[in-house]
């Protein structure tokens, strides 16, 4: 049945009511942008059968997702959501389809329940569309029946008017449409902006169906906040924080142990294993993934990494696209930025950073050290305030530290640069040339002494 229908996605809207550079679909929730919660749950109902209505900041759209370019349908201006209808007829008409689900695309919220619940219509009705009773009717249209409850229109907040649609009921249309396109390719051609705002609505396709006898359904979801639209800050972290409490208290139910979880963050497609610990404040964001047996201290900040179990993540890390190990031990204060990778058994301490660069296992960097575009082989241990030299103003060149190493406090690593297994570096070195295996390499001023001159008083 679903193959019939074709989704447009309307997002070419500026959001005004957001006051910012960025197209509102594109503001993010939990560190996703709004249009991948909609893309999420448009696909898992109607796979890549998918247009997205693009304009203001369609270039920034683009390259945020590449591989629904196809599908992009360009709406320069924007004269309201029935004209971006109007503009999508072309590309419509070329997928063949005979049904097109229209969503906005500032509903992050929307579920599969809801969208199957429409896509049921397909067959019954010319036009179907999901309803709510929300507590705050706000700027939502309106929905107007007559006495035996049959949908007539759908009247938008500021052109509502009590002495012609009588008092409104409750009951608002979520944006969210099933339109028979044969039946609404004449419609189309009659939409007016002669509104309150001066646009094209969508929503008089409802009472043009209705005046024409086509079947015309509001499809009631209730209370339903999952199809509340998002126009502005509050309403943004409105559903930022519904979301947020439902994915946490998620995972305390599957077993996931959570301290403090008002004040945790976890990103809708975070994996956590029932077993894993997390202690508030904490973000975790992206394709993180933590499994059982992985502790997170408290006011980490996490972005795409993974956890293997008995690994530890002390207070105040930050830590975006790396890998730590079983066992491993990190922080507090580390910073592991893409790529860095901590082996088993492995330890990061306090102001360490590390990118692009692999502690093999049992290999250890405790203190306020920078290890780049490097590998450090196992059990070898990094002194305090040693750094990798990787970058000479236009390249990145690699360091390669031996199994059993020891780096001396302090030591600077012009790479490119090999030091070899259980090879030595005495403190404060400066290694510009290749150390061999089971070499002592010192590379420092000698000290000298002399006597100290002192004035007779
Ligand atoms: C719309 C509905 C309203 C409904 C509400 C539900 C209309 C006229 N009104 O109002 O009945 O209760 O959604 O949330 O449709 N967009 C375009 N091109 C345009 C204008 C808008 O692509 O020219 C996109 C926007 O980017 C947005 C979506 O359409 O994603 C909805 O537009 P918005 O301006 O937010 O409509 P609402 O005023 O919320
Ligand atoms: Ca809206």
């Amino acid at each position: 049945m679903t193959q019939n229908i074709t989704a447009l996605i309307l997002a070419a809207g500026k959001g005004t009511r957001m006051y910012s550079d960025k197209p509102k679909v594109l503001q993010t929730l939990l560190g996703e942008t709004v249009l991948h919660y909609v893309y999420r749950a448009v696909e898992a109902v109607l796979g890549d059968r998918i247009l997205t209505v693009v304009g203001h900041g369609a270039d920034m759209v683009a390259d945020l997702y590449p591989d629904k370019r196809d599908g992009f349908v360009m709406q320069e201006p924007q004269l309201g959501t029935g004209h971006a209808v109007q503009v999508s007829r072309e590309a419509l008409r070329a997928q063949g389809a005979e049904y097109c689900m229209v969503i906005n695309g500032d509903t992050p919220l929307l579920t599969v329940e809801a969208l199957e619940k429409l896509a049921a219509r397909a067959g019954q009705a010319d036009v179907a569309f999901l309803t709510i009773t929300p507590k705050d009717m706000a700027s939502f249209g309106r929905v107007v029946r007559n006495e035996s409850g049959h949908v007539t229109a759908i009247v938008e907040a500021k052109d509502y008017d009590m002495s012609v649609h009588g008092p409104a009921r409750g009951e608002v249309n979520a944006g969210i449409y099933l339109l028979r396109l044969d039946a609404m390719a004449p419609l189309l051609d009659e939409l007016r902006n002669d509104n309150a705002n001066g646009e094209y609505y969508v929503t008089d396709l409802v009472g043009l169906a209705v005046a024409r006898k086509l079947r015309v359904e509001g499809v009631q979801c209730g209370d339903d906040v999952n199809l509340m639209g998002i126009n502005s800050p509050r309403e943004l972290v409105q559903a930022e924080n519904t979301l947020r409490r439902r994915i946490v208290e998620g995972l305390l139910d599957s077993g996931v142990l959570i301290h403090n979880p008002d004040t945790v963050i976890i990103g809708p497609d975070v994996v956590v294993e029932p077993g894993a610990e997390i202690f508030g404040h904490c973000e975790i964001y992206g394709k993180s993934r933590v499994a059982a047996g992985a502790r997170l201290g408290s006011y980490t900040y996490i972005r795409d990494a993974s956890f293997a179990p008995g690994c530890v993540v002390r207070e105040f890390s930050h830590i975006e696209g790396a890998e730590v190990r079983e066992g491993a031990a990190v922080g507090p204060y580390a910073r592991l930025r893409p790529g860095a990778i901590c082996g088993a058994n492995s330890r990061v301490g306090n102001f360490v950073e590390m990118k692009k660069a692999e502690l093999c296992e049992g290999a250890k960097a405790s203190h306020l050290t920078y290890l780049g575009d490097a590998r450090v082989g196992a059990g070898a241990n990094i002194g305090a305030g040693t750094i990798t030299c990787n970058y000479d103003g236009k390249n990145k060149f690699h360091t390669e530290i031996g199994e059993g190493a020891f780096i001396g406090s302090n030591t600077a690593l012009v790479a490119p640069v090999t030091v070899g297994r259980d090879a030595l570096v005495g403190a404060g070195s400066t290694i510009t040339k290749d150390v061999p295996d089971q070499g002592t390499a010192i590379a420092r001023g000698r000290q000298t002494n002399l006597r100290r001159r002192l004035k007779k008083s």
